[in-house]
Order: C-alpha cells, then structure tokens, then sequence
C-alpha cells in the first residue's frame, strides 16, 4: 500500500494505523512530558536492538560499524556496544566519545575522507586500526601511521535515488584509483579495503547493483599494482520510511519490512557480483584507460557496512508543545512549537512537511481525523525560515497541546544548536 498522498488522510493513516511502529501512547506521551518537560526525545532501546538484529539478518555475512554521525548519544552507543556493533567515526570528537563510552577504539573505522593529522593519531592510539581516504593529500598523512593501520580507498560511485548526495565531495574516480595506487606502493604500503557510499536515503536498492560493479573495477585495478583488498565497506545510505516517500521501495505499513527487502536486494546483488568471475553484465563497464577492465571475484573478503540512519531514526520519538497559536491572513492555522530547525529538526536535507506532526489523543480518536485542517506549523525562534511544515492536517490546537513527531532517532539532537538561545531537546533513553 502506497502512502496516501492527500495530507488529510495521511495523518489520519499516522494516528490510527496500529503498523506506524514509532507513535507512543497517550499516557506514556502525556507521563514523559510532564516528568521532563517539552521539546523531548524519547529513545527506545528495545527498536534499536529489534533493527540491529533485522540488519545482521539481512546482511548475512556483513559486519555492522554504526555511523555514530547520526546519533552519538552514549546510551545508544552503549546498547549498540552490547549488540556487537563496531562504529564509523567522522572526527577526533567522535574517536573521544567512543573511548569514552566503550573504553577502545578497535571496532571502529575512521570513515571520514579528510581527517586532521591530530585526529588521525587520536584514533590510532586508541585502537582504530581502519583508515578510509580518497585522495594523495590524504593518503599522505596516512602512511605516517605504523604499518598495521588498514588503508581503505573511497572510491566515486553516482549518485542515484539518495537524499543525501555524498558523491560529488567524495571518493576516488578509477582513474585516480591508479595514481593512489601507485602512490602507495611507492610508500611501500598496501591498499586492503575499498569504500563507498551511494548517499544518504538512496531508496532505489539499484544504487548499490552499480557500486558494487566499480568496487569491482577498482579491485581489479588495485590487484594489478600490487594491491590485495580484504576488506569492502558498502557504506550506508539504506533508507527509512519517513511517511511521505514516493518509491516502489517503500510500502507503508511495516518500515522495518521494506528495509528487509531493501537488504535482500542488495545481498542478492553483492552475492551474484562475488559469485561471478568474469561477467557480460561488465560488457558495459566504464573504460579505463581505454581498456575493458576484465573482472575476478574471488578470494575471501571481508564486508563491511556503516548505517546511521536506517539503524536508529525510528527509535526515537519527539514530544513538542504548541507554544503559540494565531491564524494567517487567508484563515490557516499557524501554531508554534517549541522544537524547529534549529533544534531537532536541524536536518535541512528535507522539505517543509516531511516529518509528521501528530496530537497527542487517544489512539481511536475520530474527532481530531474529522476536524482536521491544512495547518502551518513554526519553530520556536525567531526566524521566517523556522517552517516545518506549510500545509499538514491538524484538528485544532490550543497553546499547551502536546504533538508527538515519530522518526526522530537520525541526524536531529546532532544538528541542534542554541540558536537564540533557545534549549535544545532533553533526550531519555526508555525500554
Ligand atoms: C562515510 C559515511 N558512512 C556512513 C554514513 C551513514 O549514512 P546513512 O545514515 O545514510 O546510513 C555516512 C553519512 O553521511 C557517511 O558519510
């Protein structure tokens, strides 16, 4: 079943469709917000065990580095910790959180393209012992490190269905593949992994059929100089159902089921590609150097992924108050919240009316789905910008009334700022 498109019955579908895995019930809601106040993010720790496990399944043979960048809260890591999660670390920042809460840096891997030498050494002493680049600059200040730091390549893969395009800043072309390549021989170090990332929120799970093939070429190329590769890190980017995408992907009633499917798709794909030895399907392959690049697939590898997103967005749940109510020239509803974009709506990759914005009522309540009304809804500074959403149904809200916003886990608390000199959301960590 496709989301309905018309705002009315899509909050209509939020509030009463017992599939939505993500709204907290009326008490609970009311309970949390008065015992810690509004703007709250409410984690569950049992929904980020439930979609680790959902992941390791999927991803048969995949070892799992949450990238923290999505929510480094330490009761979060914790839990991770405890599933056997490793984490993609971004910055020394990041390196110093991890050591903080889990004690070493062994299970990480430094997947950020460009990191200060500082941060680099940071995270060697603690243990990190994965180092990602894509560029000479880079590689540079990585052959300073003792031998036994892994060198892992980014490598450039097109920018499919993401959200997020992380393609045009990162990752080696295959003509660069050759050149670090040979760099590195030349600094008597090997390249053992090769990295990359189909952006953030790709829903099409086609993105990572064409990956796969140039992490293939790239390889292929780096086998030729020399250069044995044991590790593929097949990034993140696999995506969550925020209620409002449009993609064959994403059917509305079990978001945990379509990203299985997603998964499966993209295991087929890896599991055919390291099955194959030599393929036609590579008849179409990019050119290097104006030579067809042949492709072998063997020997043992180690897989490797860094969700964020996928792994922790529908475990948290924002509860926000109206703090102001007032109609606009043409008679719509305008209320004011005390979260917005400067806070934890600070994801500025999505439109106005992304996230849904749902009273706090009984569930089975009808009243609220009748009288509802295309609304405006703000944040709380003081900014014509601070807009999140331009038109979604709301029955009529009154200063004081408690929403709850579902699909809050990934890229919000990170983002928020003081902006005005407003609080950020408190954040609690529940069952
Ligand atoms: C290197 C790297 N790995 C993993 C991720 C996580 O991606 P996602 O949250 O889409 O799974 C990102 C996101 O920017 C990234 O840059």
């Amino acid at each position: 079943m496709k989301i309905p498109c018309n705002p009315k019955s899509e909050n209509a579908f939020l509030q009463n469709s017992p599939s939505w895995p993500n709204l907290l019930d009326e008490r609970t809601a009311k309970r949390l917000a008065k015992k810690h106040g509004t703007p709250l993010l409410v984690g569950r720790k049992s929904r980020i065990r439930q979609r680790f496990l959902g992941m390791q399944q999927h991803l048969p043979q995949v070892d799992i580095y949450y990238a923290m960048k999505a929510n480094s809260d330490r009761a979060l890591l914790r839990v991770l910790q405890e599933m056997g999660a490793g984490f993609d670390v971004a910055s020394e920042g990041e390196c110093t959180r991890v050591r903080d809460v889990i004690g070493t840096l062994c299970n990480t891997v430094f997947s950020n393209p460009c990191k200060t030498v500082q941060a680099i050494h940071h995270a060697y002493d603690y243990g990190c012992r994965k180092f990602v680049f894509d560029c000479q600059s880079e590689l540079e200040k990585l052959v300073q490190l003792p031998i036994d730091a892994g060198l892992h390549l980014r490598i450039s893969v097109p920018a499919g269905s993401c959200r997020v395009n992380l393609s045009r800043r990162f990752g080696a072309t295959m003509e660069q593949v050759e050149s670090l390549a040979t760099l590195a021989s030349h600094h008597g170090r090997s390249i053992t992994g090769i990295a990359f990332h189909v952006g953030s929120q790709a829903t099409d799970p086609g993105d990572f059929e064409v990956a796969f093939q140039l992490a293939e070429v790239a390889r292929k190329l780096l086998s030729r100089s020399g250069h044995k590769i044991e590790c593929i890190n097949l990034g993140g980017g696999f995506p969550v159902d925020y209620g409002n995408i449009e993609s064959s992907q994403i059917d509305s009633h079990s978001s945990s089921l379509n990203l299985e499917s997603y998964l499966s798709s993209l295991i087929k794909f890896r599991d055919r590609f390291s099955l194959e030895e030599t393929n036609d399907r590579f008849s179409e392959m990019p050119q290097v150097s104006g030579k067809q690049i042949q492709i072998s697939s063997k020997g043992m590898i180690q897989w490797m992924a860094e969700p964020g997103r996928a792994l922790v967005a529908e475990a948290v749940t924002l509860l926000t108050t109206v703090i102001g109510v007032k109609k606009l020239s043409d008679g719509t509803p305008l209320y004011t919240i005390d979260d917005g974009v400067y806070g934890s709506f600070s994801g500025r990759y999505f439109p106005p009316d992304h996230f849904r914005l749902v009273p706090v009522t009984p569930r089975d309540s009808k009243d609220s789905d009748i009288n509802a009304i295309p609304s405006m809804i703000c944040g709380p500074s003081c900014d014509g910008g601070d807009v999140l959403a331009e038109s979604q149904s709301l029955p009529s809200l009154k200063i004081g009334s408690l929403l709850q916003v579902p699909m809050m886990g990934a890229y919000t608390s990170v983002g928020a700022s003081h902006f005005n000199g407003l609080e950020k959301a408190k954040r609690i960590w529940i069952e």
